[in-house]
């Protein structure tokens, strides 16, 4: 139908490549250890390279959201995490995208930034100090639903 045509163009032109045929979902993780949570620095785009976010990235085709943020996390960080319950709501990103986060729990490894600038842990009162400038736009939102995950834990 029209409508089915219309939106399939639309969602196309919302992507970089027009042949991406990938979900439209974004994971993101909040790796907590011992009531701190770790936020990694990102270094590209430019216009996002400084800014501080939950690490994560593009879910694959035929990837469930825990699949990716495993995946991603051990790409990203060089670590092996569990995903368990969501935080906060989904935030609406450019191009079409949906950012999603999950508490991910660390199995092993050291958390280390492979492709970000550098990692940090982050306390509960850290994070409601923290400049929200400092941080991507798509991740601001859930500062307070960290700091409530982080208080309870
Ligand atoms: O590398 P990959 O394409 O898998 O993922 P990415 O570039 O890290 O993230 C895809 C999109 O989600 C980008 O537009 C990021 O800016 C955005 N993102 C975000 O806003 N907040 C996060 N915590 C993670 C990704």
């Amino acid at each position: 139908t029209f409508v089915t045509f219309a939106w399939m163009i639309a969602t196309r032109a919302a992507r970089d490549d027009p042949r991406d045929s990938r979900p439209l979902d974004v994971v993101a993780a909040a790796i907590i250890v011992d009531g701190r949570v770790l936020l990694a620095q990102r270094s590209r785009p430019a216009e996002l390279a400084g800014r501080w976010e939950l690490p994560g990235g593009r879910v694959e085709s035929g990837e469930t959201h825990a699949a990716a943020l495993t995946r991603e996390i051990r790409e990203e960080l060089g670590a092996e995490v569990e995903p368990a319950e969501s935080v906060g709501s989904p935030v609406a990103l450019p191009g079409g995208l949906t950012l999603y986060a999950y508490v991910a729990r660390l199995r092993s490894g050291t958390p280390t930034a492979l492709e970000h600038l550098d990692v940090r842990w982050f306390s509960a009162d850290e994070l409601r100090l923290f400049d929200a400038a400092e941080i991507v736009p798509a991740d601001r939102d859930w500062i307070p639903d960290l700091c409530a995950v982080l208080d309870g834990t």
